[in-house]
Protein backbone atom coordinates (compact mmCIF):
# COMPACT_ATOMS: atom_id res chain seq x y z
CA UNK A 1 0.00 0.00 0.00
CA UNK A 2 1.16 3.70 -0.75
CA UNK A 3 2.78 5.23 2.28
CA UNK A 4 0.83 7.89 2.13
CA UNK A 5 -1.92 6.20 1.62
CA UNK A 6 -1.37 4.45 4.94
CA UNK A 7 -1.34 7.78 6.72
CA UNK A 8 -4.72 9.03 5.65
CA UNK A 9 -6.08 5.68 6.21
CA UNK A 10 -5.30 5.70 9.83
CA UNK A 11 -6.42 9.10 10.27
CA UNK A 12 -9.51 8.09 8.46
CA UNK A 13 -10.16 5.19 11.13
CA UNK A 14 -9.59 7.84 13.99
CA UNK A 15 -7.50 4.63 15.77
CA UNK A 16 -5.00 7.65 16.85
CA UNK A 17 -7.34 10.48 18.04
CA UNK A 18 -6.06 10.75 21.61
CA UNK A 19 -3.24 12.01 19.69
CA UNK A 20 -3.36 15.76 19.00
CA UNK A 21 0.07 15.21 17.19
CA UNK A 22 -2.04 13.33 14.14
CA UNK A 23 -4.86 15.70 14.97
CA UNK A 24 -4.74 17.83 11.41
CA UNK A 25 -6.33 15.26 9.29
CA UNK A 26 -3.79 15.46 6.77
CA UNK A 27 -1.83 12.48 7.71
CA UNK A 28 0.86 13.24 10.08
CA UNK A 29 2.15 16.33 11.41
CA UNK A 30 4.97 17.89 9.88
CA UNK A 31 5.18 15.21 7.09
CA UNK A 32 3.53 16.22 3.68
CA UNK A 33 5.36 13.60 1.99
CA UNK A 34 5.57 10.17 3.99
CA UNK A 35 6.73 8.63 0.78
CA UNK A 36 9.58 11.08 0.14
CA UNK A 37 10.79 10.87 3.75
CA UNK A 38 10.83 7.15 3.84
CA UNK A 39 13.08 7.28 0.88
CA UNK A 40 15.52 9.86 1.98
CA UNK A 41 15.71 7.78 5.51
CA UNK A 42 16.12 4.99 3.31
CA UNK A 43 19.29 6.64 1.49
CA UNK A 44 20.61 9.26 4.39
CA UNK A 45 19.86 7.17 7.73
CA UNK A 46 18.95 3.41 7.18
CA UNK A 47 22.97 2.54 6.29
CA UNK A 48 23.66 2.79 9.82
CA UNK A 49 20.37 2.70 12.24
CA UNK A 50 18.41 -0.33 9.96
CA UNK A 51 15.29 -0.84 7.97
CA UNK A 52 13.36 -0.62 10.64
CA UNK A 53 15.67 1.35 13.07
CA UNK A 54 16.85 -1.25 14.56
CA UNK A 55 20.46 -0.14 15.15
CA UNK A 56 23.02 -2.45 15.31
CA UNK A 57 23.60 -5.30 17.50
CA UNK A 58 27.27 -4.50 18.87
CA UNK A 59 25.46 -1.16 20.08
CA UNK A 60 27.38 0.98 18.06
CA UNK A 61 24.45 2.39 16.22
CA UNK A 62 21.81 2.77 18.87
CA UNK A 63 18.05 1.71 18.64
CA UNK A 64 15.21 4.34 17.52
CA UNK A 65 12.93 1.98 17.42
CA UNK A 66 10.57 2.05 20.64
CA UNK A 67 13.25 3.89 21.72
CA UNK A 68 13.48 7.41 19.56
CA UNK A 69 10.28 9.38 20.84
CA UNK A 70 11.82 8.85 24.63
CA UNK A 71 13.97 11.90 24.11
CA UNK A 72 11.00 14.08 23.77
CA UNK A 73 10.05 13.97 27.36
CA UNK A 74 13.33 15.32 28.74
CA UNK A 75 15.14 18.52 28.81
CA UNK A 76 17.76 18.73 25.64
CA UNK A 77 16.04 15.70 24.19
CA UNK A 78 14.25 17.27 21.33
CA UNK A 79 17.78 19.64 20.79
CA UNK A 80 19.71 16.31 20.95
CA UNK A 81 17.78 14.27 17.85
CA UNK A 82 18.94 17.26 15.56
CA UNK A 83 22.41 18.14 16.99
CA UNK A 84 23.82 14.66 16.97
CA UNK A 85 25.90 14.01 14.13
CA UNK A 86 23.53 11.69 11.98
CA UNK A 87 21.31 14.32 11.73
CA UNK A 88 23.28 17.52 11.81
CA UNK A 89 25.49 16.36 8.98
CA UNK A 90 23.23 14.84 6.66
CA UNK A 91 23.45 16.26 3.17
CA UNK A 92 19.87 16.72 3.18
CA UNK A 93 17.85 20.55 3.68
CA UNK A 94 16.54 21.73 6.43
CA UNK A 95 13.08 20.94 5.13
CA UNK A 96 13.56 17.38 4.40
CA UNK A 97 15.36 16.66 7.72
CA UNK A 98 12.40 18.52 9.51
CA UNK A 99 9.94 15.62 7.00
CA UNK A 100 12.33 12.61 7.80
CA UNK A 101 12.69 13.39 11.59
CA UNK A 102 9.02 14.09 12.25
CA UNK A 103 8.20 10.38 10.15
CA UNK A 104 10.53 8.46 12.43
CA UNK A 105 8.90 9.99 15.56
CA UNK A 106 5.83 8.34 14.58
CA UNK A 107 6.89 5.51 12.42
CA UNK A 108 9.61 4.07 15.34
CA UNK A 109 7.99 5.84 18.34
CA UNK A 110 4.17 6.76 18.49
CA UNK A 111 3.79 5.08 21.83
CA UNK A 112 5.46 7.55 23.43
CA UNK A 113 5.29 10.61 21.33
CA UNK A 114 4.06 13.15 23.67
CA UNK A 115 0.65 14.12 23.88
CA UNK A 116 1.43 18.03 22.96
CA UNK A 117 4.15 16.96 20.22
CA UNK A 118 4.84 19.48 17.77
CA UNK A 119 6.50 19.13 14.83
CA UNK A 120 9.46 20.16 13.91
CA UNK A 121 9.90 22.73 11.53
CA UNK A 122 13.13 23.92 8.75
CA UNK A 123 13.43 26.93 10.95
CA UNK A 124 14.28 25.12 14.09
CA UNK A 125 16.24 22.56 12.06
CA UNK A 126 18.32 25.38 10.84
CA UNK A 127 19.11 26.63 14.00
CA UNK A 128 19.72 23.84 15.92
CA UNK A 129 22.27 22.66 13.29
CA UNK A 130 23.66 26.25 13.24
CA UNK A 131 24.54 25.10 17.13
CA UNK A 132 26.56 21.40 16.30
CA UNK A 133 27.24 19.48 20.19
CA UNK A 134 30.84 19.50 21.16
CA UNK A 135 30.85 16.18 22.71
CA UNK A 136 27.86 13.64 21.94
CA UNK A 137 29.23 11.05 23.81
CA UNK A 138 29.14 13.15 27.07
CA UNK A 139 25.53 14.60 25.98
CA UNK A 140 24.16 11.69 25.10
CA UNK A 141 25.19 9.73 28.72
CA UNK A 142 23.44 12.57 30.61
CA UNK A 143 20.56 12.13 28.67
CA UNK A 144 20.33 8.58 29.56
CA UNK A 145 20.06 9.30 32.76
CA UNK A 146 18.07 11.78 32.88
CA UNK A 147 15.77 8.94 30.37
CA UNK A 148 16.31 6.37 33.38
CA UNK A 149 15.53 8.87 35.89
CA UNK A 150 11.97 9.79 33.95
CA UNK A 151 11.31 6.66 34.45
CA UNK A 152 8.64 6.54 31.30
CA UNK A 153 7.45 3.44 31.41
CA UNK A 154 6.16 3.28 35.23
CA UNK A 155 2.38 3.09 35.64
CA UNK A 156 0.69 6.29 35.56
CA UNK A 157 3.90 8.24 34.03
CA UNK A 158 3.32 10.59 30.91
CA UNK A 159 2.66 7.68 28.30
CA UNK A 160 0.37 6.07 30.87
CA UNK A 161 -2.82 7.73 29.15
CA UNK A 162 -2.23 6.70 26.03
CA UNK A 163 -3.74 3.28 24.00
CA UNK A 164 -0.51 2.04 22.74
CA UNK A 165 -1.62 -1.17 21.41
CA UNK A 166 -3.83 0.89 19.45
CA UNK A 167 -1.40 3.27 18.02
CA UNK A 168 1.25 0.54 17.59
CA UNK A 169 -1.03 -1.24 15.70
CA UNK A 170 -1.50 1.84 13.47
CA UNK A 171 1.77 3.55 12.70
CA UNK A 172 4.47 1.57 13.76
CA UNK A 173 3.64 -1.61 12.48
CA UNK A 174 1.91 -0.03 8.79
CA UNK A 175 3.96 3.09 8.15
CA UNK A 176 7.79 1.08 8.58
CA UNK A 177 7.36 -1.53 6.48
C1 LIG B 1 27.38 6.74 9.82
C2 LIG B 1 26.32 6.14 10.60
C3 LIG B 1 25.06 6.95 10.85
C4 LIG B 1 24.25 7.54 9.91
C5 LIG B 1 24.38 7.55 8.40
C6 LIG B 1 23.16 8.15 10.66
N1 LIG B 1 23.34 7.95 12.00
FE1 LIG B 1 22.09 8.57 13.48
N2 LIG B 1 23.37 7.83 14.88
C7 LIG B 1 24.53 7.15 14.62
C8 LIG B 1 25.23 6.89 15.87
C9 LIG B 1 26.55 6.15 16.03
C10 LIG B 1 24.43 7.46 16.89
C11 LIG B 1 24.74 7.53 18.40
C12 LIG B 1 25.21 8.90 18.79
C13 LIG B 1 26.56 9.19 18.20
O1 LIG B 1 27.55 8.60 18.63
O2 LIG B 1 26.60 10.01 17.24
C14 LIG B 1 23.26 8.02 16.23
C15 LIG B 1 22.23 8.64 16.90
C16 LIG B 1 21.16 9.22 16.29
C17 LIG B 1 20.05 9.85 16.98
C18 LIG B 1 19.89 9.98 18.47
C19 LIG B 1 19.41 8.67 19.07
C20 LIG B 1 20.26 8.15 20.17
O3 LIG B 1 19.81 7.24 20.88
O4 LIG B 1 21.40 8.63 20.35
C21 LIG B 1 19.20 10.33 16.03
C22 LIG B 1 17.91 11.08 16.24
C23 LIG B 1 19.76 10.00 14.76
N3 LIG B 1 20.94 9.32 14.94
C24 LIG B 1 19.19 10.36 13.57
C25 LIG B 1 19.75 10.11 12.33
C26 LIG B 1 19.18 10.56 11.10
C27 LIG B 1 17.90 11.38 10.98
C28 LIG B 1 19.98 10.13 10.11
C29 LIG B 1 19.81 10.36 8.63
C30 LIG B 1 19.52 11.72 8.20
C31 LIG B 1 21.09 9.43 10.74
N4 LIG B 1 20.92 9.44 12.09
C32 LIG B 1 22.14 8.86 10.06
C33 LIG B 1 25.00 6.76 13.38
C34 LIG B 1 24.47 7.21 12.17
Amino acid sequence: MHQSAVASWCVVLGLLSPLTAFADGEGVAGVTDPAQARIDYMLHCQGCHGPDGAGTTDGVVPRLNGWLSRFLHIPGGREFLIQVPGSANAAISPERLAEVINWMLVSFGPVHLPRDFVAYSAEEISGLRAKPLTDVKVVREKLMDALEAANLDAPGSVMGTLDQARVVRCCQTRIVG
